[in-house]
């Protein structure tokens, strides 16, 4: 029976998520977003009702796909799901089990597969096989409910947009030339003002990570372009005097991201996902505000995101003593305002 959504904001909760998650109204979360224990990868403390420790792969992706209809249910028709999941070698073969999974899903729910994001492991376990390759990559599944799936592309790995930005130079000397070439040029005073106006603003949008780069061009130093439309480049000129010609880069926003695994110290979780991912994904697909569930919410890596970018989460696991880590941790971090309660 579901409970009113803000008996679960911002807490963490411990027991089974598969039942856990009845209690969660409809259409209530903006983003689900986790990762289930790998198949036979790891022991969590031995639950009865712990996910990962079936016989077989196919019985997983049925466990894991209960849950999955679960979380169509609760997902807002704009939020999004996304699912991380490791593989599995058997009698020296890969099982592909994330790719049955999502083949499942795909053929069992009405959802949509936005994009399969590559996890690249910079610090993959150091090992040395002899007859085959390290594996060093992980997928993130992105699914929708419907195509009106909220969406802030901008606000997705903008800090490297940013420092791609100052590696071509974004420094204090970003368009001093200029200054000095209006100063001395031809221009108006009117002309010259306006000038330095738009020179300024442009800088601006430059360093605040908005634009790649930009040209200026200034009448009588410059050469006119060739041709070109009425209203283009060369009649402005001639008439304004000068043009700024804005770069917006190529900062391809790609379906891959890098990051080390997480090697936190003393941590009391075996299988940690980067923080650095779940915090870009949260951009991407959330406002501020929104409500995030993590289902198996481990050490807590979700709702440390989420309370450093101002989203609510809601977080299960069936291990009390990740829950109380994940508890204490999230006091250590005084962002916001957000409340942390533990219910057994
Ligand atoms: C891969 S770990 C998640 C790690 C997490 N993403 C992090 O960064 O710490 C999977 C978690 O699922 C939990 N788990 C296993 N079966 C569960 C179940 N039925 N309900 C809730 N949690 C479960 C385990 O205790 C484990 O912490």
């Amino acid at each position: 029976m579901a409970k009113p959504i803000n008996e679960f904001v911002n807490k963490i909760i411990c027991g089974n998520c598969l039942e856990l998650i009845k209690e969660i109204p409809s259409s209530s979360v903006n983003l689900i977003i986790t990762s289930p224990p790998y198949f036979k990868q790891r022991d969590y403390g031995g639950y009865e009702k712990e996910i990962g420790n079936e016989n077989r792969a196919e019985e997983y992706v049925e466990n894991l796909l209960k849950l999955f209809y679960e979380c169509f249910r609760v997902i807002k028709n704009d939020g999004s799901i996304v699912f991380n999941i490791g593989d599995k070698y058997e009698n020296s073969s890969l099982l592909l089990v994330p790719y049955r999974f999502a083949i499942e899903v795909l053929n069992k729910l009405p959802v949509k597969l936005v994009n399969d994001i590559t996890w690249v492991k910079l610090n993959p376990t150091p090992r040395q096989f002899r007859r085959r390759l390290v594996s060093s990559t992980e997928p993130f599944f992105h699914f929708v409910k419907s195509d009106d799936y909220y969406y802030n592309i901008d606000e997705f790995m903008n800090l490297l947009d940013k420092s791609r930005t100052k590696r071509n130079g974004n420094g204090n000397n970003l368009g001093k030339k200029y200054f000095g070439l209006i100063e001395n040029s031809e221009l108006l005073e009117e002309q010259k003002r306006r000038a330095i106006k738009e020179l300024e603003e442009v800088i601006e949008e430059v360093k605040s990570g908005k634009l790649y780069s930009f040209r200026m061009k200034i009448k009588g130093i410059h050469s006119l372009p060739f041709g070109g439309q009425e209203g283009g480049r060369k009649t402005q000129i001639l008439k304004k005097g000068f043009t700024i010609i804005k770069l917006h880069g190529n900062s391809i926003k790609r379906d891959v991201i890098e990051s080390p695994v997480e090697t936190i110290k003393g941590a009391k979780h075996p299988a940690i996902y980067p923080e650095y991912i779940i915090q870009e994904l949260l951009k991407l697909l959330t406002r501020e505000g929104d409500i995030v569930l993590d289902p198996f919410m481990g050490s807590g890596t979700t709702a440390f995101a989420c309370k450093k970018l101002r989203r609510n989460y809601i977080g299960f696991d069936i291990n009390q003593n990740y829950c109380k880590s994940a508890v204490n941790n999230l006091k250590e971090i005084k962002i916001n305002n957000a409340i942390t309660e533990w219910i057994i």
